[in-house]
C-alpha cells in the first residue's frame, strides 16, 4: 500500500484562492483590505528569502504589503520605536518581525512589543494563553501548527478520539500543536502525547498514533517500523542534509529530508507530507489568513 499524499502545495493554492476572494469582497464592502508589514533585520539570506515569499504571497491575494528592512546595526530601542509606530498604524493590521533577530537585541522584548491584535505569528505571550483557553478566545493559532490543522482537516483525517503522538516540543511547533489538537472543536477533540529527547521509549509512543506529528528537527529520526499501519504522518522537519545541483536551473540547492524516513513510510502510512512541498508552503499560507482575520476583527466581521 502506498500512503495518499497530504501535499502543502495544492492545498495553499485553494486557501490563498479563498482568501483572495475574501479579500475583493470585503474591499468592496468596507473599502479596506488586509495590510501585513515584515520587518527584517540584517541580511540573513534564508530570512530574506523567507521575506521576499511572504511579501509576494501577501501582494498575490490583495494585501497591502510593507516590507521595512533594517540595517544589522539597529539598536533595540530603534527597533522597539518602529514596532510601536506599526501598532499605530491604522493600515497596518499584521506585523511580523523574520527571526532570527541579530544577538544585541533581546527577542523576547521584541516580540512582546506588538499589539497583540497585530500579532499574526501567534508569539506573543497573551496569544499564547488566548490558544490554551481556545475556543472564541482564540485569535491569531501560530502559523506552522494551524497549517498542520488544516491540512489534517482538508485530508479527511478523523481527528475526534484519535490518538495524536507529537515529536518535540518546541514554542512555534510541538507545544501549540499539542494544545490545539487537544481542544474542543473542529480538528481537533483527540488524545495527545508529547514526547522528546526526555521520553524513556520513542518508538513505543509513536507506535500507538494515528496521527503522528514530528517536528524534532533530526533527519529520518522516525523509522518505518514505529508507524502503525494507515496512520496519519505529518512531517514538520527541514533538515538540509547536503547540496545538489538543480536540473530546472543548473544552480546549487540544498538537499532536504523530513523527519521520516519517507520512502519507507509511505509504504505503511495511510497518509503522509512530503519534504519539500508538505507542511512548508502552509506557513506563510496561515499567514495571510491570520493577517485577513485580524482586519476582519477589527471592522467587527468576526
Ligand atoms: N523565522 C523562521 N520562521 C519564522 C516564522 O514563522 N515567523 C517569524 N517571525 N520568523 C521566522
Amino acid at each position: 500500500m502506498s500512503a495518499k499524499l497530504i501535499l502543502g502545495t495544492e492545498i495553499r493554492e485553494q486557501i490563498l484562492e479563498e482568501i483572495t476572494q475574501e479579500v475583493a469582497q470585503i474591499k468592496e464592502k468596507h473599502g479596506k483590505v488586509p495590510g501585513l508589514v515584515t520587518i527584517l533585520v540584517g541580511a540573513n539570506p534564508a530570512s530574506m528569502s523567507y521575506v521576499t515569499l511572504k511579501i509576494q504571497t501577501a501582494h498575490r491575494v490583495g494585501f497591502h504589503e510593507v516590507q521595512d528592512s533594517q540595517p544589522e546595526t539597529i539598536s533595540e530601542a530603534d527597533l522597539l520605536a518602529l514596532i510601536d509606530k506599526y501598532n499605530k498604524d491604522e493600515n497596518i493590521n499584521g506585523i511580523l518581525v523574520q527571526l532570527p533577530l541579530p544577538k544585541h537585541i533581546d527577542e523576547k522584548k521584541v516580540l512582546n512589543a506588538i499589539d497583540p491584535d497585530k500579532d499574526v505569528d501567534g508569539f506573543h505571550p497573551v496569544n499564547v494563553g488566548r490558544l490554551m483557553i481556545g475556543g472564541s478566545e482564540v485569535k491569531f493559532a501560530p502559523c506552522t501548527p494551524a497549517g498542520i490543522q488544516e491540512m489534517i482537516v482538508r485530508a479527511g483525517v478523523e481527528t475526534k478520539g484519535a490518538e495524536v503522538v507529537v515529536v518535540g516540543r518546541s514554542n512555534i511547533v510541538g507545544k501549540p500543536i499539542a494544545v490545539m489538537m487537544v481542544q474542543k472543536g473542529r480538528g481537533a477533540n483527540s488524545t495527545v502525547t508529547v514526547v522528546h529527547t526526555g521520553t524513556k521509549d520513542l518508538a513505543a509512543h509513536c507506535k500507538r498514533a494515528d496521527i503522528l506529528i514530528v517536528a524534532a528537527g533530526v533527519p529520518e529520526l522516525v523509522k518505518p517500523e514505529w508507524i502503525k499501519p494507515g496512520a496519519c504522518v505529518i512531517d514538520v522537519g527541514v533538515n538540509r542534509v547536503g547540496e545538489k545541483i538543480s536540473e530546472k536551473t543548473g544552480k546549487k540547492i540544498a538537499i532536504l529530508r523530513g523527519d521520516v524516513d519517507f520512502e519507507k513510510a509511505k509504504e505503511i502510512a495511510g497518509y503522509i507530507t512530503p519534504v519539500p512541498g508538505g507542511v512548508g508552503p502552509m506557513t506563510i499560507t496561515m499567514l495571510m489568513l491570520n493577517t485577513l482575520r485580524s482586519l476582519k476583527y477589527k471592522l467587527g466581521l468576526m
